[in-house]
């Protein structure tokens, strides 16, 4: 799969910008603040609806306009697609070949996208959430099911936690409704659990050797963590529920459900010590980029291709000998988007075969203005 150019209109420092890319390596430099990683959004907005590093969509729509605009063509299995997103300041707009989408589970699976930036340490450092979040955005790329059932599942969520809220309050709670609600939560709840853990352990097949292949270490491996007991012979479904029950008191208390997998982890793990813990940054670092070259085998084998690789400034980072190592997994057949500020940062070889997009102040400049 590949991104064969984007239109971008009033989208943070772009007021009106298009680019084709190759199929391979394409490298986007400039300096500082001149919008490489606002152009690297900008193909992750198109294919995810949601920026990678901002919550607010807002912020997204360039200063004294009202909303943004991105298009792209997306060329899949022998076949363009046109997605469209238009983002105003109280809606979202998402188009596929110029028909309307409302579902966004209808949208997402449609550009498959890995990103990998500097913030992604927070995957290591920062709570559980974080880690959450990027399985379920991972997962709602894979499996358009995905995203239902998460949806499902929090809506569920809300309704136990609505009624749990009841009881701090001293409302009256019919208590059969409670007991029908945790009869529901179980069923989505043990879906995504599955999900989840089928998507380590296929990613556990891969990302050791990638560690070890950057790093030089071994006994790098990712742990699905949950407080379900997973050797026992009691189903998922009637541990959780005890749980509920275990817990049920405290719950009516605080006002909200404090077993599931919205408390679930994933866990990085070096020798058996969490990274979050025990790694270096350098080290934590080259986990999050084996993580997600892992995942590009992973969508290799469910998609039967590649996805699309955005790498934003993440040379500047590692050692000389950590960049090569990390470039030989770079694939030429897997088109990949890189930001950097300094070309010399990277190999000869691969600027050689590279387009150069050269960007200051949200413009093109053009190789006779260099
Ligand atoms: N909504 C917005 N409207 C207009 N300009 C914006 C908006 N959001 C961000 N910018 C501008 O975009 C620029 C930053 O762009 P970007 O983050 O892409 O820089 P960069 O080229 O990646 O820089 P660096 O090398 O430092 O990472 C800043 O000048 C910022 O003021
Ligand atoms: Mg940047």
């Amino acid at each position: 799969m590949y991104l064969e150019n984007i239109y971008v209109s009033h989208f943070r420092n772009y007021n009106d910008f298009q680019i084709s890319f190759q199929p391979s390596i394409n490298i986007i430099y400039g300096n500082n603040a001149q919008g490489k990683t606002n152009l690297l959004e900008a193909i992750y907005v198109l294919g995810m609806t949601k920026s990678h590093r901002s919550f607010i969509d807002n912020t997204l729509i360039q200063k004294n306009e009202s909303a943004a605009y991105i298009k792209g063509n997306v060329f899949f299995q022998d076949q363009t697609e046109t997605l469209e997103i238009g983002i105003s300041k109280t809606k979202k707009l998402l188009k596929i070949n110029h028909n309307e989408i409302k579902k966004m589970s209808d949208y997402i699976s449609h550009m498959n996208l890995i990103i990998f930036y500097p913030e992604d340490l927070d995957l290591i450092k920062a709570g559980p959430s974080f880690r959450r979040r990027f399985m379920n955005l991972e997962l709602s790329q894979l499996y358009s099911t995905y995203l239902d059932v998460l949806n499902d599942y929090n809506k569920l969520l809300k309704m136990r936690n609505d009624c749990l809220k009841q009881y701090v309050k001293g409302e009256y709670v019919d208590e059969g409704y409670l007991s029908i609600l945790n009869q529901y939560f179980v069923m989505k709840a043990e879906l995504i659990y599955r999900m989840r853990k089928k998507f380590v352990d296929k990613l556990n097949q891969y990302v050791p050797v990638i560690f070890e292949d950057i790093s030089g270490l071994k006994s790098f491996s990712l742990n699905y963590h949950t407080n379900i007991d997973l050797e026992s012979d009691i189903s998922y479904q009637i541990q959780l529920l005890e749980k509920l029950k275990k817990h049920q008191e405290v719950e009516k208390r605080l006002g909200v459900t404090l077993v599931g997998p919205h408390k679930d982890d994933l866990e990085f793990l070096l020798d058996g010590n969490l990274l979050k813990s025990y790694g270096s940054q350098g080290q934590q670092r080259m986990a999050v980029l084996a993580l997600k070259l892992a995942e590009i085998k992973l969508f290799q084998d469910y998609k039967k291709d590649t996805p699309i690789l955005l790498l934003d400034d993440v040379f500047s980072e590692l050692d000389f000998h950590k960049r090569n190592n990390l470039l030989k997994h770079i694939n030429h057949n897997t088109q990949t988007i890189i930001t950097t500020t300094e070309l010399e940062l990277l190999d000869s070889k691969l600027i050689e075969n590279a387009s150069l997009i050269h960007i200051h102040d949200g413009k093109l400049v053009s190789k006779d203005e260099v």
